[in-house]
């Protein structure tokens, strides 16, 4: 007979890992490729750099993911539930959290995935934690990663200079004391659903006539940074007040690393002090949904968090969906344990990576499904398999043209 589990007054953040690409594209060499300069973009971002991955999104989830189980001192096999958050799938079904879940080897755990592009990781770890709270799973792991590099068009300068490829997540445990999420708020804002819109991937494009892996963004830039200042500060003053928590209170925000003048706006808007601010989009760009747990895990590693301080972490992203959170963390800032897992070696720089999706895009030859990795990444030292083929063509598998790209 099944038991139900006792509902869990809180769930604290036990454990934390993250995943980046080696490979780095600078804005020097976006200026090979696109009308664009460095001036231009740090100026108007502040970003000066990116990760590009030469592996699919489940494989940058797996190897975060190892590293928060570490981090958490837990086995695979205590997990109950992985929830991935992410709008760059490896595969449209099966889904991506179950790439991971076999991966680790976490036979017990349910996998899901939640795509509500850049605020997925945030969603998810709304899912995961009121999951856990109401006695469904003891514990989870919640994943934020993307490879946005293998949707974009290339060609536009807009978007292109704005993303990068990793993964972050957070282990997720039931506890007594006062931790993890005080206050949160989600919505959608309807009206600005069309301003930002990957075209070719999608039921809506399948069998359209379009070349395997061609996608083309609808990326309105000014209204995007219109709305998320508004969504974001609006939704980091909500939330502040849900929780009956002052600015002043708060230890650390991390916001969505979208561009660094989107969050400077947010934080004057909120009335917080930018020393407060973390900000990484200098050397990560925006990461879409690995976008705050990269910052989270980076913020800890400086020893920015404090044990049993307020973070505050705000997000927007398409859709136009958004979100804030407080967050009250728990005693232990540093990791109980590493993990040995790493990526497969990169044997392209960034630009190589670039130039060979670019190639792939609207070429004239045949569209060909590329070979699908999504398994088990070796340990370091490992030999990696080289992958099965494919023999039929998938268009909803366009998003994985780059992600074998280095036959890994
Ligand atoms: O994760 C959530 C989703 N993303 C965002 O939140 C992004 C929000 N938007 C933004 O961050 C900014 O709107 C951008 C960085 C995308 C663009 O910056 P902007 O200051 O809003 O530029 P703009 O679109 O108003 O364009 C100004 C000029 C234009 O030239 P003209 O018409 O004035 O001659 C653009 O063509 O800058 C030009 N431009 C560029 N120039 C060099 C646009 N992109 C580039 C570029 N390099 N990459």
């Amino acid at each position: 007979m099944n038991i139900p589990r006792a509902v869990a007054p809180c769930v604290d953040i036990v454990g934390w890992g993250l995943c980046l690409p080696p490979a780095e594209l600078s804005n020097a060499d976006l200026a090979t490729i696109l009308d664009t300069s460095d001036d231009w973009i740090v100026r108007r971002t502040g970003i000066e750099r990116r990760p590009i991955s030469h592996v699919g999104v489940s494989q940058l989830a797996y190897v975060a993911a190892a590293h928060a189980l570490a981090c958490a001192a837990m086995d695979p096999d205590d997990i109950d539930l992985i929830v991935l958050g992410s709008c760059t799938a490896d595969d449209q079904m099966p889904n991506s959290a179950s790439a991971v879940q076999r991966a680790l080897g976490a036979r017990r755990a349910a996998a899901m995935d939640v795509n509500t592009a850049c605020t997925s990781f945030m969603y998810s770890l709304s899912t995961a934690s009121a999951l856990i709270k109401a006695g469904a799973v003891r514990n989870a792991l919640v994943v934020g990663a993307d490879t946005l590099s293998a949707y974009m068009d290339w060609d536009n300068r807009t978007p292109s200079v704005l993303f990068g490829d990793g993964a972050g997540a957070v282990v997720l445990k039931a506890c007594d004391e006062p931790a993890g999420i005080v206050a949160e708020v989600l919505g959608c804002v309807t009206s600005a659903r069309d301003e930002l819109r990957i075209n070719g991937i999608g039921s809506k494009f399948a069998n359209a006539g379009l070349m395997y892996g061609t996608t083309h963004w609808d990326f309105n830039g000014p209204e995007i940074f219109r709305q998320a200042v508004g969504g974001m500060a609006a939704a980091a003053r909500e939330v502040l007040a849900k929780a009956g928590v002052a600015s002043a209170d708060v230890g650390l925000v991390i916001p969505h690393q979208a561009n660094l003048r989107i969050v400077e706006a947010v934080a004057r808007r909120a009335g917080i002090a930018m020393e407060k601010v973390f900000t990484n989009m200098q050397a990560r760009g925006n990461l879409s949904s690995a976008s705050i747990p990269v910052a989270l895990v980076e913020a800890l590693a400086q020893q920015r968090v404090a044990p049993g301080s307020l973070l505050l972490l705000p997000a927007f992203g398409g859709g136009m969906t958004w979100s804030a959170h407080v967050l009250r963390w728990g005693k232990r800032t540093t990791p109980l344990g590493t993990s040995p897992i790493r990526l497969p070696p990169c044997e392209r720089t960034a630009l190589e990576i670039v130039a060979a999706l670019r190639a792939s895009k609207g070429s004239s030859r045949p569209s060909t499904p590329p070979p699908v990795e999504t398994g088990r990444a070796p340990r370091e030292g490992a030999v990696h398999p080289a992958p099965a083929t494919r023999s039929h063509a998938a268009p909803a598998q366009a998003q994985c043209a780059s992600n074998d790209i280095d036959g890994t």
